[in-house]
């Protein structure tokens, strides 16, 4: 069981990008891998016409993480009270072709963090909707961190047990989706 990390923060110290961490010890902890994707700032503005066989380099690298993994953990920090604009960019490129791209069918789950009071649950809920326009299959679970410069530790875990739970069920959740898929395969 193989599960990529992707954050919505370029941020060397992003609250998101540490949540994700502490999220991939739990994967771990239940025997899967967990792969963090680096690579979200190198991806181009989304432009039609950079479409030329399989698109820019960094697409296919990001497009190949997804097709690799079996279930995806977005973290995301909010924006303007909307998803930020290179994560939107990354899904918009991944989403293509529409009919085959990666995402289509995968199990995918959105999180998130931020120094709001709400943790971003506007951006989240934005983000699962552009997920279920992939053809994506969007785990219902919800965490939002907000204040979390006071609610995460150092290596993001939340300090807060509720949360700390909350976290565990989110990766459970989505690990529960593959185990059909994994007995079926
Ligand atoms: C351009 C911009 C807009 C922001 N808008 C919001 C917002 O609408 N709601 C919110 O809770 N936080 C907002 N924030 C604060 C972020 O939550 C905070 O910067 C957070 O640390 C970002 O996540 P990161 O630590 O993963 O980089 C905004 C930050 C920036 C830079």
């Amino acid at each position: 069981m193989r599960v990529l990390g992707i954050s919505g923060s370029l941020r060397r110290d992003s609250y998101n990008t540490k949540l994700l961490q502490a999220a991939g010890e739990i994967v771990e902890q239940h025997g899967g891998e967990f792969q963090l994707f680096d690579g979200l700032k190198a991806i181009p503005p989304y432009d039609e016409d950079d479409e030329i066989g399989y698109g820019p380099r960094a697409v296919v690298r990001l497009k190949r993480a997804i097709a690799k993994a079996d279930a995806v953990l977005f973290a995301t920090p909010e924006y303007n009270s909307s998803i930020p604009g290179v994560l939107k960019n990354g899904v918009d490129w991944a989403s293509r072709p529409l009919a085959a791209n990666p995402l289509r069918n995968k199990p995918v789950a959105v999180i998130g963090a931020s120094t709001g009071m709400f943790g971003g649950v506007w951006a989240q809920a934005e983000l699962r909707k552009v997920l279920g326009a992939t053809g994506a299959r969007v785990t219902e679970v919800e965490l939002a961190v907000g204040h979390a410069h006071e609610h995460l530790d150092d290596a993001g875990h939340p300090i807060d047990p509720a949360q700390a739970e909350s976290l565990r069920d989110s990766v459970e959740m989505l690990v529960a989706e593959l185990q059909p898929l994994e007995m079926a395969a």
